[in-house]
């Protein structure tokens, strides 16, 4: 294929539609039936060049459905792309989803090529707190364990001793053996993990900037005017904890649904979750919030068509960095493996 031709607009050509039959029938409950025909060819544009090049696309569940049910190979939760990028066999990763996820494709496939389709696509958890932040706190509480949320820069892993993320915060604590942990940067994540394990916490005050948006009076509103089920993601305030039905991590809480097939659910967390499950729970009533992570959204089919074109933005990562939150994160993996999430 010539440059040129990578680089063009791909445009509609017939036969797409009888090709694409599934995918638009899956797509069409989700979003305006006019948005379709213009994301199929770059839906398709993607898919060919991804098998051109040997690349696997790794999406978070907070991509929007075109990417998600479009282009990706892999789905998941924090905790699955990071295990699906220690795994997979392919030598380029495009990760769609936010900075910290690429980071820790490219820590736990050093040797692999991690793209990046925005490198703007960053974390208000993972802006909150530098590797600085992390040294002087351990000068404070000597000798106490650092458990880092993923939300966190490659530097900021490197200087902790284990990483969690919302499937697996509370193992991840417990396994630490002490009765005092530092547990950065989620102040909610962090109480919640309080809550349920009786460890004393040392928390930071990093707010994810979507989840602590909800309110518990919110919940109530949506509980009484719909007579939903309610599930949340823990980095939601603790108020907003307290009313809901289940608490956990993106994954966890389709997995939740597969259990308890709710007539109608409430999910408070990302809003492109709720469209995401819509299609594997056709029969439950979905009440969705409005709350979109701005940095998720940055990532588009235009997008990652260029960065499968130009070969951008590959993430780089100084070798002692990578060593240091390479450690770190195979101590969770470790966990994981001893006690699945
Ligand atoms: P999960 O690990 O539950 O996918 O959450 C990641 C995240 O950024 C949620 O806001
Ligand atoms: Fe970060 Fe919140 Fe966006 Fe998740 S939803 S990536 S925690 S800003």
């Amino acid at each position: 294929m010539s440059e040129t031709a990578q680089f063009a607009k791909p445009s509609w050509r017939d036969g797409m539609e009888l090709e694409y039959a599934d995918l638009i029938a899956r797509l069409e409950p989700l979003m305006p039936c006019l948005e379709i025909p213009l994301h199929l060819p770059w839906i398709d544009a993607i898919n060919r060049l991804k098998k051109e090049r040997g690349a696997v696309i790794m999406a978070h569940n907070y991509q929007s459905p075109e990417i998600f049910h479009g282009v990706a190979d892999v789905v998941g939760d924090s905790l699955g792309l990071a295990r699906a990028a220690a795994d997979c066999k392919e030598d380029i990763i495009v990760v769609c989803g936010v900075h910290f996820m690429a980071e820790s494709a490219k820590i736990l496939a050093p040797e692999k090529t991690v793209l990046i389709p925005d490198l703007e696509a960053g974390c208000s958890l993972a802006a909150s707190i530098t590797a600085e932040d992390v040294r002087e706190l351990k000068r404070q509480h000597p000798g106490v364990p650092v458990v880092s949320y993923a939300n966190t820069s490659a530097a900021v892993k490197a200087e902790s001793d284990a990483i969690c993320t919302s499937a697996n915060a509370v193992q991840v604590v417990e396994a630490m053996g002490s009765d005092t942990v530092i547990f950065l940067p989620d102040e909610y994540l962090g109480k919640h993990v309080a809550k349920q394990t009786g460890i004393k916490i040392i928390l930071w005050h990093g707010h994810c900037e979507v989840h602590e948006k909800f309110t518990a009076q919110q919940v109530r509103h949506v509980r009484e005017a719909f007579g939903v089920k309610v599930v949340a993601h823990p980095e939601c305030p603790p108020e907003v904890l307290e009313e809901a039905d289940f608490v956990g991590s993106t994954t966890a809480m389709g997995k939740w649904l597969e259990r308890e097939q709710p007539e109608k659910v409430a999910m408070i967390t990302e809003c492109s979750m709720s469209d995401n499950l819509k299609v594997q729970f056709p029969h439950t009533q979905f009440i969705k919030p409005c709350n979109l992570c701005p940095h998720m959204q940055r990532i588009t089919l235009p997008k990652i068509h260029a960065a499968l074109c130009e070969m951008k933005h590959a993430i780089e990562i100084p070798a002692d960095v990578i060593a240091g939150a390479r450690r770190a994160l195979d101590r969770m993996l470790a966990i994981g493996r001893r006690e699945p999430a």
